[in-house]
Formats: C-alpha cells, structure tokens, sequence
C-alpha cells in the first residue's frame, strides 16, 4: 500500500511516501532557523513557514519516491496533537490532494506516529514493546500491545523532557532546538560537576516531573557571573542532560522491573540523544531484551512516521474528510 503523509504539527514541514514498512522519502523542512532567535516555537510563524514550505514539500516528496499522486493508495496526516494553526494547514494540504482524486484520508494521532516510527524497515519491530516517548510536547511510556494504539502507563506531570532541554539551552545562551545544542556541549564537560535533582526516583509510579530541574538550573545560573558561566557551561550542560536522561532511564527501568516486556523502543526527539540512547541499551542488554532504536531523522518529527502509523488505522473514504479540522 502507497501511503503519501503530511505533519505539521509543531515546527517541522513534513511529507513522506512509503509502500508498506519501505520508506521511499521523508522530506523534513526544519524551521528551526526561524524560531532560534526567539528561543522557541512562535505559533504563527510556524503556521506561516508550513503555508510557504508545504506544497514544495509534498512535491519533493512525491518526485523522490518515483510514485505519482494517482499511485497514491491513501493519504494521511497528522490530526493532532499540536500547534492547532500548525496542524491545519497540514489537514488543509492533505484534504486538497485527496479529495480531487476521491482517495481515502488518514487521520493519525502525532503520539501514535512516534510509536509507528518502529514499524518501519530495516528491522521493524512488532508488539508487543514498551515504548519511551519523549519530546518537545510529551514525555509518556507507552505500552504496545498492537498496531494501532498504546497504553499511556506514566507521562510527564508538568513539562516534557525536550521542553526541559529547549528552556535550559535557553537559559544557557545555547540557542533552540535545546536538546541537540545541550547534546554538543556537554561532550566537553563533567556530568557530575554539577548536583541537579532527579525528580520522581522515589515516586513508587510511573509518571515523570521536570519543571524542579529547570528551576534548578535557572538558579545555578544565577550564581555565577558570565566569565564563570563561561568556563562552566559545559559541566553544567553535561550535568543537566544527565539529570533528564538519569530520569527517563530511572523510570524506564521501573516500567521493566516486571518482567513484562521482551523488547524495548525509543520515539520522539529526545530518542535522538546519544546519552539517552547509551543508557538505554545498557539496560536492555543487562535484562537481554531487545532494543529498537530508529535513526535520529525518525526520532524527531517527520511524516513517514505518520504514513506508518496509517498503515494500520481505518482510512475515511471520500467525502467524508471534508468537514475535518484539527485538534490541539
Ligand atoms: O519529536 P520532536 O521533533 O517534536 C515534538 O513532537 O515535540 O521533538 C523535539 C524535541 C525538542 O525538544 C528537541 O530539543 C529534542 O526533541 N531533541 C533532542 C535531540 N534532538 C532533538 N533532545 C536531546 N538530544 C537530541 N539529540
Ligand atoms: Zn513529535
């Protein structure tokens, strides 16, 4: 099945092609040049740049896989969550390329399309898994026990991992996306230089807290002056990204204790981290469980994801798309 997907739920413009788990294209127009001086996504500048870069987009899309529109077996698109002004000029794009041809729409839930990202080849992986989320808009650990849905089993009760990591690159003058720039500079520090709290640990539960950690940090911060902010960034960038990941391992290891799960993936942008993803297979390794871990470009937001995820949810035949909107 040809699967032609849109996302633009956030600030990445998205489109893909793939025939069943084979990904012909996943072109990712990244806006992040665009927010960076604003130290994170403004909502309608990210609507804006989806209305300029979403045609050329699809097209490149299309023209790197060889398949034509009419090959097309069904579209998709991210329905939420998201930025809501986001989200509906990828619904608005996806209904305008099906409807002319009468093909079925998919409509795909963000979260699920991270989940899905693990169906896909080489390798893909199938349920049942445990799946770590985590990024700029979510932190959960979801339980995978079919194609087309997940149990939340603990999520973030305040802000997510990457937004933890976007807010203390920004209170370190290390510019957005904060996860990436954290991840580089703290190869050249100390993880243990700074004691920053890993929240939740003695939380008997599965759900994650970040927003003390940032709070931490903006006091670390104040302490010093620019010079030895200066010298310091690094350990501290190193010690902060130790906390977030200690955390997300911390709670992925509790959700393991059971027993109950044979294989392991990482979803979302956070996944992308090195840190993360080392900690991550020690743990699978030490209990002999297999880890799924995606390349970055299918950690971070992207539409073959979302054409994955389609693969297995119920396409809504023409016409009865054409009253969808989006929901946040
Ligand atoms: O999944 P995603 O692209 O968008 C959302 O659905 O939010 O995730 C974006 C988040 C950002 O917070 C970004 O800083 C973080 O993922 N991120 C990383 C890395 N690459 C992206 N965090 C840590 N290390 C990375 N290498
Ligand atoms: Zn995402």
């Amino acid at each position: 099945m040809i699967v032609l997907a849109v996302e633009t739920s956030c600030d990445d413009t998205c489109a893909a092609v793939t025939d069943d788990a084979r990904v012909l294209s996943n072109v990712i127009s990244s806006q992040a040049a665009a927010h960076s001086r604003y130290g994170g996504v403004v909502p309608e500048v990210a609507s804006r740049h989806h209305l300029e870069l979403v045609n050329p987009v699809v097209q490149a899309a299309l023209s790197e896989s060889g398949a034509e529109l009419g090959d097309v077996d069904a579209l998709a698109v991210t329905t939420h969550p998201g930025l809501i002004g986001a989200l509906l000029v990828g619904v608005a794009t996806a209904k305008g390329l099906a409807a002319p041809l009468r093909k079925p729409l998919v409509g795909v839930d963000h979260l699920q399309g991270h989940v899905a990202a693990n169906f896909l080849e080489p390798d893909p992986l199938e349920p049942a898994f445990l799946c770590l989320i985590a990024s700029g808009g979510h932190t959960l650990l979801a339980g995978v026990t079919s194609h087309d849905g997940f149990e939340i089993l603990g999520q973030t009760l305040d802000d997510a991992a990457g937004e933890a990591l976007d807010k203390g690159a920004r209170l370190l003058g290390l510019g957005y996306p904060g996860g990436p720039a954290i991840q580089r500079e703290a190869e050249n520090g100390d993880p243990e230089a700074f004691e920053f709290p890993v929240a939740m640990t003695r939380d008997p539960g599965l759900d994650f807290s970040f927003s003390g950690l940032k709070t931490a940090l903006l006091y670390t911060t104040r302490e010093l002056d620019e010079v030895e902010l200066d010298r310091r960034r690094a350990d501290i960038a190193a010690s902060y990204q130790a906390a977030v990941v200690g955390q997300l391992t911390a709670k992925l290891e509790r959700a393991l204790a059971k027993g109950e799960w044979e294989a392991v993936a990482l979803g979302g942008g956070v996944a992308a981290n090195s840190l993360l993803r080392e900690r991550a297979a020690a743990l699978c390794e030490d209990r002999g469980l297999r880890l799924k871990l995606v390349p970055g470009e299918l950690c971070t937001d992207n539409a073959a994801m979302i054409a994955s995820a389609a693969r297995f949810l119920e396409p809504t035949p023409y016409p009865d798309y054409l009253d969808w909107t989006a929901a946040a």
